[in-house]
């Protein structure tokens, strides 16, 4: 049988599963492929450590460049991650006539053009099924199983971390800090979680899909990104009250010559699919004017989840290599740059989860309601709520307002103008609904 050599960069987390998974599951693959995928060689800075997996020492060396220009190797696996070294060896692996697996998010959030080019240019496969939803195979059903399809929409739990603090903030009536404490110590969020809570991680992997979908870049800034670091427990506890969860979305959809790529804390009905999805699990719902709506869920980090994707993405290259017609475009189709552009947040329109601490005084709502009015947001619930023991001062009562759709900049200036009408005590928290 037909061998195709595999370098992999980075012996970490994902490495390791991909080094494990390659040994134990060589023989069944090289029984779906028709061809034997072989670990050749493996780089990563530090070779001394024992990485609790068992490889032939000869395999290791400090040399990443070593491993990009091994004749013997056909496919190099790149898994350290970031947007150094990971982007100098990928483009170097790319130019050196090597096709590419990674599952560097923020690689392609950041560089997708000049590294999808890379690829075209050179006629190398990139693959990069692992960077959105680990375990899961989303990209792959949007490069394959949906490509006859327009996406219309795409809804996503793509962090773990995010999706663990959120559920037991709700399940256990806990604030944000106490869990990602509780968290970091069970080794589900990093020392510094900022990527993950503040929405970036999230932001980096809508990205990805949001260009497989609509066939253009987009650009990080254009992004709307609010993490859940400030979420409170008391509306994770309101919004239940109503029926919602709160969940940290990836909202990606196109209407007309605009997309939405939007991340933010979302009340999801409880009667969603999605509201389901709780502590590291991940989701995506995808809708398709020919498949309606699609539901795909698992796993989306750690490290056999993750290597079962980049093993999954070394297979389909090692096919394309055996086949030698691999002529299909590589990396993301960007046949609509240009054509369509980012909505700004301002035009983006939702239904909103509103709290205000309001004086307790009559004629208070009426303000509140007048001025929403006059920006044009309507009201579809309005509830005063008991005053919680930690909101201490008494002169003041929660008030929660479920409103219509509204367009971003109209409550924006709606909740400006109340804020300054002397009725509330802290500023508003306002929170978008599905
Ligand atoms: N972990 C997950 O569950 C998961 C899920 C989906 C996607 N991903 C993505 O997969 C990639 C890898 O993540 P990971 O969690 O496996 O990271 P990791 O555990 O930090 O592993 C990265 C490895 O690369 C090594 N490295 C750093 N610089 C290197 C260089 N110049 N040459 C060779 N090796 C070098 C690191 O060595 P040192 O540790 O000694 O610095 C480390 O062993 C990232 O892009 C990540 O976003 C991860």
């Amino acid at each position: 049988m037909k061998q195709i050599g595999v370098g992999l960069l980075g012996f970490g987390t994902v490495g390791t599963g991909v080094v494990e998974g390659l040994q134990r599951n060589r023989k069944v693959m090289a029984q779906r492929l028709g061809v034997d995928v072989v670990l050749k060689r493996i780089a990563d800075i530090d070779i001394a450590t024992d990485r609790g997996v068992s490889v032939d020492k000869s395999l290791l060396t400090t040399d990443a460049a070593s491993v990009i220009n091994d004749p013997d190797i056909q496919i190099v696996v790149e898994l350290i991650g970031g947007t150094g070294i990971a982007k100098t060896l990928v483009l170097a692996a790319l130019n050196a006539g090597k096709s590419v697996v990674t599952a560097n998010k923020k690689l392609l959030a950041e560089y997708g053009n000049e590294v999808f080019g890379t690829a075209e240019r050179n006629g190398v496969d990139i693959y990069f099924g692992a960077s959105v939803g680990g375990g899961i195979p989303i990209i792959r059903v949007l490069r394959e199983g949906l490509a006859g399809n327009e996406i219309q929409s795409i809804h996503g739990i793509l962090n773990g971390t995010c999706n663990y603090i959120l559920t037991r903030m709700e399940n256990e009536g806990l604030p944000f800090e106490q869990v990602l404490t509780a968290a970091q110590k069970a080794g589900y969020a990093e020392a510094n979680p900022s990527l993950d809570i503040d929405g970036f991680d999230t932001a980096h992997k809508a990205i990805i899909l949001a260009s497989l979908a609509y066939g253009f870049h987009v650009p990080m800034e254009k992004v709307l990104v609010e993490g859940i670091r400030n979420l409170a427990g008391v509306d994770v506890q309101y919004a239940a009250e109503f029926g919602y969860r709160i969940k940290l979305l990836a909202v990606v959809k196109r209407e007309g010559e605009e997309v939405e790529v939007r991340v933010h804390p979302t009340l999801v009905p409880l009667s969603h699919m999605l509201a389901s999805v709780s502590n590291v699990f991940n989701a995506a719902m995808v809708r398709g004017d020919l498949s309606g709506d699609t539901l795909y869920y698992g796993r989306g980090a750690g490290r056999e989840p993750t290597a079962s994707t980049v093993i999954g993405d070394i297979g389909d290259i090692a096919r394309n290599l055996m086949s030698g017609k691999s002529r299909y475009r590589r990396g993301v189709c960007v046949a609509n740059e240009g054509k369509v552009h980012v909505r700004s947040a301002d035009d983006v329109v939702s239904r909103y989860y509103v709290r205000l601490m309001v004086l307790d005084k009559a004629g208070s709502l009426g303000v509140i309601t007048t001025i929403l009015g006059k920006h044009g947001v309507s009201i579809l619930a309005a509830t005063q709520k008991p005053r919680p023991d930690e909101m201490a001062d008494a002169g003041f009562v929660p008030v929660v307002i479920l409103t219509y759709g509204a367009k971003g900049a109209e409550l924006e200036a709606a909740l400006s103008e109340i804020s300054g009408a002397g009725v509330l005590n802290e500023q508003p928290v306002r929170l978008r609904m599905i």
